[in-house]
């Protein structure tokens, strides 16, 4: 049995001020969550304020991205693996669609910025997914299976690592995957990553992604190989998030 996550996105949102009440709701609804693994991935300059917050509550945090290389030096702008985990991140998240389409990060790039987070300890989330175009012209599973194997091909095992399928059509666009539809893919990548280590892919949490709110949340965390979401716009309400972090406890 998977133990499902829930993991908030908070993409480029969130203000000093506003983070505080999300946070303390969040942290304080999670208490009477059991069973389920929650985490916040706010933008870089809130972490420590996240730490802060945070720390000693049931609920983990994480960074949206990281950088490739390991070790310090002249990177500029970057963040280090090494420097989430001095502020206690536990996650990062690797390739998301938005890394990809927005700031061109490559198959390639992808790959090296999942080894670097596991040499810093961190459970790297690995997003795939495929453009609108790409499902309508019938190469869904080949683009994920081009988006995993360039990690796949880099690892000796994907470890405790976590697997987002977004569909990037389904992103902030209010239009969600249907379950039935979310499944295939969700069976797909584990079937995969089954080649590469069958007890790996049974124990891999793989986490849908792509327009969740507490009104849809059960019917998807009800589907075989949905292990919990990660979720964008709906993270940013502490309502509707613990809402679907419910829906995964009672999946
Ligand atoms: P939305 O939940 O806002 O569609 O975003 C999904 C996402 O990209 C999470 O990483």
């Amino acid at each position: 049995m998977r133990r499902p996550l829930v993991a908030g996105n908070w993409k480029m949102n969130g203000s000093r001020a506003g983070n505080e009440g999300l946070l303390a709701a969040v942290a304080a609804g999670a208490r009477e969550i059991a069973g389920v693994d929650i985490a916040v991935c706010p933008p870089f300059v809130y972490l420590a304020d996240v730490e802060a917050a945070l720390a000693g509550s049931a609920v983990a945090w994480g960074g949206q991205n990281l950088c490739q290389e390991t070790g310090v030096g002249a990177y500029t702008g970057e963040i280090s693996g090494a420097m989430l985990r001095d502020f206690g991140c536990r996650y990062v998240i690797i390739g998301h669609s938005e890394r990809r389409t927005l700031y061109g990060e490559s198959d390639a790039q992808v790959a090296r910025k999942f080894v670097a987070a596991t040499a810093a300890r961190l459970t790297p989330i690995l997003c795939v997914g495929e453009l609108l175009e790409e499902r309508e012209a019938g190469t869904t599973e080949a683009v994920i299976a081009r988006q995993l194997d360039a990690v796949l091909d880099a690892v000796d095992s994907l470890g405790q690592a976590v697997v987002a399928y977004e569909p990037v059509w389904a992103i902030g666009t209010g239009r969600t995957a249907s379950p039935e539809q979310a499944q295939e893919v969700h069976g797909f990548i584990r079937r995969r990553v089954a080649r590469k280590g069958a007890d790996t892919a049974a124990a891999l949490r793989i986490l849908y992604g792509g327009s969740v709110k507490g009104s849809n949340a059960a019917e998807l965390f009800a589907m075989a190989d949905i292990d919990g979401g990660l979720i964008g716009g709906a993270s940013l309400k502490a309502e509707e998030f613990l809402e679907i972090c419910r829906a995964a406890q009672s999946a």
